[in-house]
């Protein structure tokens, strides 16, 4: 009698399974990164010489280790991705590290016609992403600036269309409140690491003049629109 129940609770089990895992690894592909498969983590195919030369300098500085807390594939290429659709000209990041991200932007830049203004404080890394963006040979769409960000971000002028917040946390409501007014309206302020600067989430989850959207994949990122 136990036999007769248990052997097809087992077998439900089994089936529940493998029914799962069937599922998920079909749940967009293989493309979700970190649960289901690899390839959003992945550099993908480039179309062009320079794409290549850029994807190549990429691939080296990850084999190589020239690497400092660099934003993980994942949100590299969307970065990239938000880029070139939104067919942004002026790039401003906060955080250079050695560059990686930055050659990120470039892949985006060079088809737009666009450059990236970039903030750095550590000498040396700011050095090596010199180095990296001369090697993909995008040095001529970048402008690295070194000091103290809070600091050095007075000499904007311009109109930014994209924003990209990869420095110290604690910083993040200071660089948003004295930037925020150069966003053009239809302009986008990303935040990596948001859940390391929870004021910053406040801030721009509760301003009316705001739209903003979690991306949830590598190190995570809080996307926010600038409405017209
Ligand atoms: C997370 S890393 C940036 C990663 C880079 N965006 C990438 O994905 O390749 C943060 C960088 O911000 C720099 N940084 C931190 N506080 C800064 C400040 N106040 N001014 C300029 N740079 C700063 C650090 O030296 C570090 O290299």
């Amino acid at each position: 009698m136990k036999l007769r129940i248990a052997v097809p609770v087992l077998l439900l089990l089994v089936l529940t399974l493998v029914f799962s895992t069937f599922g998920q690894r079909n749940v967009g592909g293989n493309m979700r990164g970190g649960r289901g498969g690899a390839r959003v983590e992945s550099l993908p195919q480039g179309n062009s010489d320079a794409e290549k030369k850029i994807l190549a300098v990429v691939d080296e500085a990850q084999k190589s280790g020239a690497m400092f807390e660099n934003a993980p594939v994942a949100d590299a290429r969307m970065l990239r991705l938000l880029t070139e659709s939104t067919d942004a000209k002026n790039v401003v990041e906060l955080g250079t590290s050695t560059g990686l991200s930055g050659l990120w932007f470039c892949m985006a830049l060079q088809k737009t016609g666009g450059k990236l203004t970039t903030f750095e404080y550590d000498a040396g890394r700011a050095a090596t992403a010199r180095k990296h963006f001369t090697k993909a040979g995008v040095d001529q769409l970048v402008t690295v600036v070194d000091g103290d960000a809070h600091k050095t971000i007075s000499r904007l002028k311009d109109p930014i269309d994209i924003l990209f917040i990869d420095a110290d946390k604690e910083g993040y409501v200071d660089y948003l409140n004295r930037l925020l007014p150069l966003v053009r309206p239809g302009g986008l302020i990303i935040a990596h690491n948001d859940s390391m600067a929870p004021d910053y989430q406040k801030l721009v989850t509760s301003n009316p003049a705001l739209e903003t959207l979690p991306y949830r994949e590598g190190g995570g990122m809080l996307i926010t629109l600038k409405k017209h």
